[in-house]
């Protein structure tokens, strides 16, 4: 019996995640698994009412849970930073989801802006570390509000927390078992810190890998690539920050927001998974909104559970509806309407 908690969240987030319900009882009958779901309503909403965002209890009740399903956090009404940084951030710190798993795969050539792109150029996966760098929020005023103030945000790189997530890139590349390249994305010419840490790492740890080809990659070059020879890519590493960037190009390259999904990992705990797009206010309650995201991750949701093939099934099942009837992968485009899309994916389940 799989525990499985939802956090619906703000704006769209509840329509696309009931969309991901839907198919999760479609593929509980038909790869006969059990599961109970249990709904928290956290996120702007519930701010704006109480002025709470999460605290160390709720976290203490998520661990309770085989795994997490997220739609979105982010409210127009709520400032800027909140919710960021006491839900969604929270959230990933306090259970140590050390990875964030963004896969980018093309799933039909009309929605990919890149002219000449096919399905076959576009497979990567971004392994993104989930806990350091730039969002470990250190850093500090000097002469806060004067001519003279300084601001400081600090990239906190440790030894532990980059080979950590430098091992599961590389055997995630090995399970992957496609072209098993893992590329490291840094800045080593400029930031000769972090990524002389990064850098040295990643040699080291490659040792114990003889079997992936590796290859380095500025980040700013990476995002060249993306849009030029995406075929280049096979699984990516990269820190906090850059991941975040470099991510939604990906998003874009397979066909926008309403297809990009990922995962939130604790290999030892757990993992939460969400579409990557935000709430998308001005859609809210139109019916009109692409689950399809939030779908995908219901689908790596699965694997991680280890109904893989349910996981791969949902994937196929979404792959039969991009490629066969939508017009267009963005909202009030698609040609069907939010629940329409879903439940052609549970008919092709
Ligand atoms: C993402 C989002 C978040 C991030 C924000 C909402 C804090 O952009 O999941 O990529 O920066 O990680
Ligand atoms: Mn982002």
């Amino acid at each position: 019996m799989y525990k499985i908690a939802v956090i619906p969240g703000d704006g769209t987030g509840p329509e696309v995640v009931q969309e991901g319900l839907k198919v999760l009882e479609a593929a509980s009958r038909k790869y006969r698994f059990q599961y109970e779901t249990k709904v928290y309503d956290f996120g702007g909403a519930r701010y704006l009412k109480t002025g709470k965002t999460l605290d160390d209890k709720d976290i203490e009740e998520l661990k309770k849970y085989h795994a997490i399903y997220l739609g979105a956090i982010g409210h127009p009404d709520v400032k800027p930073g909140i919710l960021e940084t006491g839900v969604l951030l929270k959230l990933r710190f306090s259970l140590d989801q050390y990875i964030n798993l963004r896969p980018v795969k093309l799933y039909n050539a009309e929605f990919c802006p890149l002219k000449d792109k096919k399905p076959a150029d576009i497979d990567f996966v971004v392994v993104r570390e989930n806990s350091e760098g730039l969002y470990k929020g250190m850093g500090e005023f000097k002469d806060k509000g004067t001519k003279d103030e300084v601001a400081i945000q600090v990239s906190y790189n440790t030894r532990k927390g980059v080979e950590r997530c430098i091992r599961y890139a590389f055997e995630y590349c090995r399970k992957r078992n496609k072209r098993k390249k893992l590329t490291l994305c840094g800045k080593t010419n400029v930031l000769t810190f972090a990524w002389d840490l990064w850098e040295r790492t990643f040699n080291e740890v490659a040792k114990d890998y003889p079997d992936i080809a590796t290859d380095y990659a500025h980040v700013d070059a990476t995002t060249m690539w993306f849009v030029k020879n995406p075929e280049w890519f096979d699984v990516i590493v990269t820190d906090n920050m850059f991941g975040d960037i470099i991510t939604d190009l990906g998003a874009m390259v397979q066909g926008g927001m309403g297809i990009a999904a990922g995962g939130n990992i604790n290999p030892g705990g757990v993992s939460m998974f969400e579409p990557i797009g935000g709430s998308a206010p001005k859609y809210t309650g139109k019916n009109v909104i692409n689950p399809l995201a939030a779908i995908c991750a219901l689908g790596m949701l699965l694997e991680n559970l280890g109904e893989e093939k349910a996981g791969q099934a949902v994937e196929r099942a979404t792959i039969d509806v991009v490629t066969g009837k939508l017009k267009s992968l963005a909202a009030g485009k698609m040609g069907y309407s939010t629940t329409e899309v879903g439940d052609l994916v549970v008919e092709n389940l």
